[in-house]
């Protein structure tokens, strides 16, 4: 009897050794200045399934990666991005606040993200402001991962409905997650870009939500489910929250620390 105990033990645990989605936030957020191509190598240098990266338009429209509206904290300059041009954005070091080995580092474009990660892991890139923001720049994410031919290994991410809703009329291949900051249970509000009434409804359109960590509990994610959806959380660090979330039955995880994958498959 008992050489059969093991097999079916290993056949219980199976739902929580489920595997999940793997996410590096901004690259590698805490192996490099996040939302730079060394950010990006690095973060690839880890067992992991996506890389998150934040993206937003200089004032002559280019995509480029950077998590603020402005370029105080992760570079050498100052101002919003969307009243500054590329070249000038170019010249400027995005390295050295982190540390002098990456002294130099430059703020990336999308096109050159979507260059180096090029499928060889997937790209999650959320929209940080959409058209209303930045006129135009739903049609030039979805231009670029036409260009690049990467339907298969991007999603794009966003708080922002509206953007979601244009990239998704421009191009209905392209997967996407709506964001969500919580669903607070008996609360009747939920946060997004904004504070609104009621719990988050299921949008036809997206593939799945992605929600913030220390919100999210069993019933929603069953909801999600339910609705066809996958329920991924961020950003989760320390090897306690994530198999927590793993026992949530969460889809996919994004972490500041992707070392922390190294102990969970
Ligand atoms: O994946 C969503 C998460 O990245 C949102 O937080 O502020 O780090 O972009 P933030
Ligand atoms: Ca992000």
């Amino acid at each position: 009897m008992f050489k059969y105990l093991l097999p079916v033990l290993m056949l219980l645990q199976f739902p929580l050794q489920a595997q999940i989605t793997r996410v590096a936030h901004r690259g590698g957020r805490t192996l490099a200045p996040e939302n730079t191509l060394a950010a990006l190598r690095a973060g690839m240098e880890y067992p992991i399934d996506f890389c998150e990266i934040d993206v937003h338009q200089t004032r002559d429209t280019v995509v480029v990666l950077h998590h603020d509206e402005t370029l105080d904290r992760c570079t050498n300059g100052s101002g919003r991005i969307d009243h500054t041009d590329f070249e000038e954005i170019r010249k400027l070091d995005a390295g050295s606040w982190f540390g002098e080995k990456y002294a130099g580092e430059k703020v990336p474009t999308l096109e050159e993200a979507l260059d180096l990660v090029n499928g060889k892991c997937g790209l999650w890139i959320e929209i940080k402001g959409g058209a209303a923001d930045y006129p135009g720049l739903e049609a030039r994410i979805v231009r670029l991962i036409r260009k690049k031919k990467a339907h298969a290994w991007v999603q794009v991410i966003s708080f922002d409905t509206q953007a979601l809703k244009r990239i998704h009329a421009l191009d209905p291949e392209i997967k996407l997650q709506k964001l969500l900051v919580s669903n607070l249970g008996a609360f009747p509000f939920f946060l997004d870009k904004g504070l609104r009434g009621g719990s988050p409804r299921r949008l036809d359109f997206v593939d799945g939500y992605g929600i913030y960590y220390k919100t999210v509990h069993k019933s929603l994610v069953r909801r999600m489910h339910k609705w066809g959806k996958t329920c991924n959380v961020w950003t989760v660090n320390g090897q306690e929250n994530i198999a927590r979330m793993r026992e949530l039955g969460v889809d996919g995880i994004t972490t500041d620390e992707p070392g922390w994958f190294r102990e969970q498959r």
